[in-house]
């Protein structure tokens, strides 16, 4: 097996690939490749291909993937090795309907134990896919429940003890899509691939001999680890070509520990989607913040704009910006008669109905004063024998979570919870934004910043995470446990 960065990682992984530039890439100190590549927005966007249902009536959701090795070229004359399922990088787009029953069968090919976590789903416990439920290399896993919830983008990926960063850097993630009768009636964009787009935006950082550049020290724990390139479906500056007035692209915030500010150069859109599904009315916006882990829905009408090539342009925090994909506007067919003005009824969730409210800080500590220990909630590190919270079924929570960090350690957090969808009650105090007021599963939670978030605690007891969506957070144990008791 010569896996050796996935298998490896770390500092083995520097020293082996070396600083053997050809000329072909620049190399910074470290023995990076330096963002000279040539955006040339060549390559047609790739369009996950919609995973096949076994079931043949349509009458339930059965399915058959496998998390595998691969390989894939990002750079001429490299071979770069990855991951995937069922293919050799990110995977297939999962389509389910509220109400059918969901049965998957995963097997795990890698050399290596897995998770095949349901991001944003409300399931059963054991069928979480959290780190609760490994997978052996060469063993299985047969989740089976029935979908219970709305039309939403949600999003799987390994979540296994401290592997989450390094396998979704190597490619392990998919989309999940539920939809329903509402989405089924209203007249947006709804033809996948051509003018209902998956848009998996996540960077990368290679080494020199084309692999992906995943370190785990303390610099990368406490920073991320922050790309300079970026992908958008695995393929570094595609091209999107539609031929419809409108498109809705379903922004998934892919990377491991990266916010990005997205936006089509001054271009409005409409969102009409956060995580947890559709919004009360779409929202005119004219950028989205997204932290790693969350998802928004945006339709852009190209009508002004035939013939003509838009941006889509990536802000990262603290980093650089990207031209990340380009938007080839061949004709404008009209798709639809135009935008409904309202979307669906967002159920509110009214303070006073709230039985319990729980406080969380997350805190970031700085290098050296604590050792290693220094990404903690409620001063507590990740324990899988520990349950930090407990909830009661049926329960209806305020959770308040502050991030709290020294001063020379700021950095931002993406608070998210396993099972259930919350509403973001405030931020500091404040009502969040419009495009915040609808369902979530994760949200970005600032250096000093307090949110707080209200969600109900229905149907299934059982075991779930809750943890800083920052991978590599994550992976050194800003995680906690609770349990619905
Ligand atoms: Cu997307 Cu526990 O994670
Ligand atoms: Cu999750
Ligand atoms: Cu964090």
């Amino acid at each position: 097996m010569k896996r050796r960065q996935f298998m490896q990682g770390g500092l083995a992984a520097i020293a082996l690939a070396g600083v053997g530039s050809t000329g072909l890439f620049l190399l910074n100190k470290k023995g990076f490749v330096s963002t000279v590549y040539a955006a040339d927005f060549s390559t047609a966007l790739p369009i996950p291909p919609l995973l096949e249902n076994l079931d043949k009536t349509g009458l339930t959701a059965q399915f058959k993937m496998a998390a595998q090795l691969g390989q894939r070229s990002f750079f001429p004359g490299k071979i770069t090795e990855t991951a995937g399922y069922n293919g050799n990088f990110l995977g297939p787009t999962i389509r389910v309907r509220n109400g059918q029953r969901f049965n998957l069968r995963v097997d795990n090919n890698l050399p290596e134990v897995t998770t095949l976590h349901w991001h944003g789903l409300h399931l059963p416990a054991k069928w979480d896919g959290g780190p609760r439920q490994p997978i052996a290399p060469g063993a299985s896993w047969n989740p089976d429940f029935t979908i219970k919830q709305q039309a939403a983008t949600l999003w799987y990926h390994p979540h296994a003890m401290g592997k989450t960063g390094e396998q979704v850097y190597h490619g392990l993630a998919g989309l999940f899509l539920i939809e329903d009768e509402v989405s089924d009636r209203l007249d947006i964009p709804k033809n996948y691939g051509v003018d209902d787009i998956p848009v998996v935006i996540q960077d990368r950082r290679f080494f020199s001999d084309g692999q992906f550049a995943y370190v785990q020290n303390m610099h990368e724990t406490m920073n991320g680890v922050i790309g300079n390139y970026m992908l958008v479906n695995g393929a570094m500056s595609p091209t999107l070509s539609v031929d419809k007035q409108r498109v809705r692209l379903r922004l998934l915030n892919g990377s491991n520990s990266s916010i990005y500010k997205i936006s089509f150069g001054g271009q409005p859109f409409q969102m009409i989607a956060s995580d947890g599904g559709f919004l009360d009315r779409p929202v005119s916006m004219t950028s989205i913040l997204l932290s790693a882990g969350e998802r928004a829905e945006v339709v852009l009408d190209l009508s002004s704009l035939k013939g003509k090539k838009l941006s889509m342009l990536v802000d990262q925090r603290g980093g650089d910006r990207f031209e990340a994909m380009q938007i080839n506007v061949v004709k404008t067919l009209q798709s639809s008669t135009g935008l409904p003005q309202t979307l669906q009824k967002v159920e509110r969730i009214p303070e006073s109905e709230a039985d319990y409210t729980r406080r969380f800080v997350m805190q970031s500590m700085g290098m050296g004063m604590m050792g290693g220990g220094s990404l903690t909630i409620n001063g507590k590190k990740m324990d899988l024998n520990r349950i930090d919270e407990k909830v009661k079924l049926g329960a209806t929570e305020i959770w308040e979570i502050t991030n709290k960090s020294a001063m020379m350690m700021s950095m931002p957090h993406s608070m998210h919870l396993h099972d259930v969808q919350f509403q973001i009650l405030d931020r500091d105090g404040r009502r969040p934004p419009v495009h915040e007021q609808g369902r979530k599963d994760t949200v970005l939670i600032q250096p000093g910043e307090t949110v707080r978030i209200i969600s109900r605690f229905l149907d299934y007891k059982g075991v779930y995470m809750y943890h800083c969506h920052l991978l590599e957070h994550e992976d050194d144990g800003m995680m906690g446990q609770f349990e619905v008791i």
